[in-house]
């Protein structure tokens, strides 16, 4: 339940990726592809993929540090440290190796899993904490590197994906700035996008056999996500905009989850938001799944585009299926 006064403020952001670029054309030296079909099929011309010294921990963190500082705030003010991830250096979790690499040494951290929804899903339920009053002070952190998990043989799949990280801060504010959102699911349509377990076999006793596998590398139906993101997306985000009490033509800046520059055009035709509304990079960074919003939202606002008060509209969709939508002001 909302606290009476108890509003939400974003207040920071930070981003980190990998050091190293693979564009299509050495792409081309993997898989059976060209520059041309990847560049007019997704918008996508070179993706940053992490060196095994990159962890998800690294990326995760220096977002993280950055975020904190633009906030004005220290390591130690945090109170939760929410990690959107589906590519943890540890099934365990990963939020907690983040916390004591950045020194929070009061946060609680824990690892939320919506794959690319779940830097919006991470937005909301960060949200809650501070409605209910319960913490002041939030990093959220949407970070993959999808890069461990592709099948670099499948070329409908492997010249989609990047890694990358990106954060903000959520604090109590008494004004709220998070005027409205939609979180939607539907695992019937699960098997369009998966990062799948595979159990093997394994008789432990006569009686007693467990299945001790391993994930397979991800598997897709592009057509089937694509028409899923075009339908479902501009839906959620009108949702999400209605409970704001605002229509389209009050949004200064259109943040969709980078999969696809066809996708982030036929949203903006659908919902009649113009291109320069609509933020993409795309090109520089392919699709980082729970890092691509937090990832571009943070080169916006260090470019001096998005400013304080703006109306933003983030959109994520992706496996499980997810897909979800928050309208927010930047800043306090
Ligand atoms: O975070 C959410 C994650 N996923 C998405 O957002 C994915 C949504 N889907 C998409 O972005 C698109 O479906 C893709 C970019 C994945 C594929 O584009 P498409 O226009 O749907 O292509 P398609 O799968 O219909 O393939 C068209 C042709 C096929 O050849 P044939 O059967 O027509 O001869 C494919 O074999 O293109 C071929 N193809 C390629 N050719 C060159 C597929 N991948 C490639 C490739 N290079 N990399």
């Amino acid at each position: 339940m909302k606290q009476p006064g108890v509003g939400v403020a974003i207040t920071g952001s930070g981003s980190a990726a990998p050091a190293a670029a693979l564009d299509n054309h050495q792409l081309g030296q993997i898989v059976e592809t060209s520059d041309e079909w990847i560049a007019s099929r997704t918008g996508i011309r070179q993706r940053r993929l992490a060196a095994p010294s990159e962890t998800l921990t690294t990326l995760a963190a220096e977002a993280a540090q950055a975020a904190i500082a633009m906030a004005g705030l220290a390591p130690t003010d945090i109170d939760l440290i929410l990690l959107a991830t589906s590519t943890p250096d540890d099934l365990f979790g990963t939020a907690c190796r983040v916390q004591a690499e950045i020194g929070a040494t009061r946060a609680v951290a824990f690892d939320l899993t919506a794959a690319c929804s779940g830097f919006v899903f991470g937005l909301v339920t960060a949200a809650q904490y501070i409605h209910t009053g319960v913490y002041q002070n939030i990093v959220l952190i949407g970070a993959d590197v999808l890069s461990r998990w592709v099948d670099w043989s499948d070329r409908r799949t492997c010249i989609l994906f990047g890694d990358g990280a990106g954060a903000v801060v959520l604090q109590a504010n008494d004004c709220d700035r998070l005027l409205g959102f939609e979180l939607r699911s539907d695992g019937t349509q699960n098997h369009y996008l998966n990062l799948n377990y595979e159990p093997t076999e394994k008789s432990l006793v006569d009686t007693v056999t467990i299945g001790c596998g391993t994930f397979n590398p991800i598997t897709m139906n592009g057509q089937e996500v694509y028409r899923f993101a075009v339908r479902r997306v501009p839906e959620v985000i009108e949702k999400a905009l209605f409970r704001a009490n605002l229509t389209t033509n009050d949004v200064d800046w259109l943040l969709l989850h980078q999969a696809n520059q066809r996708i982030l055009d036929a949203v903006g035709d659908r919902l009649k938001i113009p291109p320069e509304k609509i933020v993409s990079n795309l090109a520089k960074y392919g699709n980082t799944s729970a890092a691509s919003i937090p990832l571009v939202l943070d080169e916006e606002v260090r470019r001096g585009n998005i400013q304080p008060g703006e109306t933003l509209v983030a959109s994520g969709f992706g496996a499980g299926l997810t897909w979800g939508a928050a309208v927010f002001q930047w800043g306090r």
